[in-house]
């Protein structure tokens, strides 16, 4: 680990976490993404300019409404988009190779070896049809050169390594005969088969139930420290994020609208949609029976947006240039943070000596 940022960065005033985190190599780099889909009433933005980057070891959290664009952003990022939707612009860097300008050869071979990804619905993802021992080894044998036993074997030890139990008795079971959890973990363990340096794990623990939820999150805690793989953590869960990311990125409408560090994010949310979110999802550290208030109105129709702050109609805070306005991800107030609203800028220039 080299120490000349951290100088640097602690001059700045930024904590030690902030610090490590410069020093760690970034392994997913997404900059201005944009992936459109054509409609009957026009061509839709479903992610408008998406920046963001995970160093190793490092879990970035990805929160915001159904439908904000937070799947489709990481589907483009592993070049597995539906194929009515296009990416437009950007660049997205996986451990330094371009996957915009690499082929679907490229593409498929960076999969699972550079990036995976685990998702909501442990079920549908694995195969009924096939036991979990053959699952597992296929993933290993299409991308190494190993034989069957060898497979086997890894296969026995990766079923260990996410804690499932009589891993080599459980290689011969279909997936119907494990739990909910038990699946995920399979699937975990099918992510990290090729060690990536980056696992997308996409809402993994929605269909399950609180207790296995925390469990889970605490394997995938446990395998990115061990591995020193960068995790991002789609997620609607607020006290997941609170206990487990360094960074947050909050979608809204396919635009992030705010990103920083978890502490800031909680202590000081600099964005109006961040803290109707706060208000509207039961959180593990409130005491319990905080009163909930859901974020009034819906998310703008992707096709008609309106022309200034998407989040407008919504917003208590808003001001008369914010329907004319479309606001940028720039700095507020605080060390590393980004924020779309225009309150902020507004009260830097009411600020500023004229
Ligand atoms: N195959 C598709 N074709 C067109 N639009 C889609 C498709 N899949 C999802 N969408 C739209 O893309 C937007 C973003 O969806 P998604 O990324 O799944 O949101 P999130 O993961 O944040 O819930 C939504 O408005 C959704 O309706
Ligand atoms: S730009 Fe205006 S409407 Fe949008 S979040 Fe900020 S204050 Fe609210
Ligand atoms: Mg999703």
């Amino acid at each position: 680990m080299t120490h000349e940022a951290t100088g640097a960065n602690l001059a700045d005033g930024l904590d030690t976490q902030a610090a490590s985190q410069a020093a760690s190599p970034v392994v997913l780099d997404v900059r201005g993404l944009v992936a459109e889909v054509q409609t009957p009433r026009g061509s839709a933005r479903l992610v408008d300019s998406v920046s963001l980057s995970v160093a190793a070891g490092k879990t970035l959290a990805v929160v915001g409404e159904s439908g904000s664009g937070k799947t489709m952003t990481f589907l483009s990022v592993l070049g597995i988009a539906p194929p009515a939707v296009r990416v437009t612009a950007g660049q997205v860097l996986l451990g330094g190779r371009d996957v915009l300008a690499s082929t679907p050869e490229q593409l498929r071979a960076m999969r699972g070896t550079v990036v995976s990804m685990v998702f909501q619905d442990p079920l549908t993802a694995l195969n009924p049809v096939f036991t979990v021992g053959t699952q597992i080894s296929e993933v290993l044998r299409a991308h190494l050169p190993i034989s069957a036993r060898e497979a086997r074997e890894r296969a026995v030890a990766l079923l260990e390594r996410v804690h499932i139990p009589s891993p080599a008795r459980r290689l011969d079971d279909y997936p119907h005969q494990f739990s909910g959890g038990m699946r995920q973990r399979v699937l975990i363990a099918m992510a990290i088969a090729l060690g990536p340096r980056v696992l997308i794990a996409d809402e993994p623990t929605t269909a399950l139930d609180v207790t296995v939820q925390a469990q889970i999150l605490e394997l995938l805690t446990q395998l990115r420290e061990e591995t020193g793989m960068a995790l991002v953590l789609i997620t609607h869960d607020l006290g997941l994020v609170a206990r487990h990311a360094d960074d947050v990125a909050v979608f809204y409408a396919g635009r992030i609208v705010e990103r920083t560090a978890v502490d800031p994010l909680f202590a000081e949310p600099r964005h109006p949609y961040t803290t109707s979110l706060f208000r509207s999802i039961p959180r593990l550290d409130e005491a319990p029976g905080t009163k909930l208030t859901p974020i009034a109105g819906l998310p703008p129709n992707l096709t008609a947006l309106p022309p200034g702050c998407a989040f407008a109609a919504r917003c208590d805070m808003r001001a008369d240039d914010c329907t004319t306005r479309r606001p940028e991800l720039v700095p507020a107030p605080g060390p590393d943070h980004l924020s779309a609203c225009l309150y902020w800028p507004r009260l830097a220039a009411d600020a500023s000596p004229s």
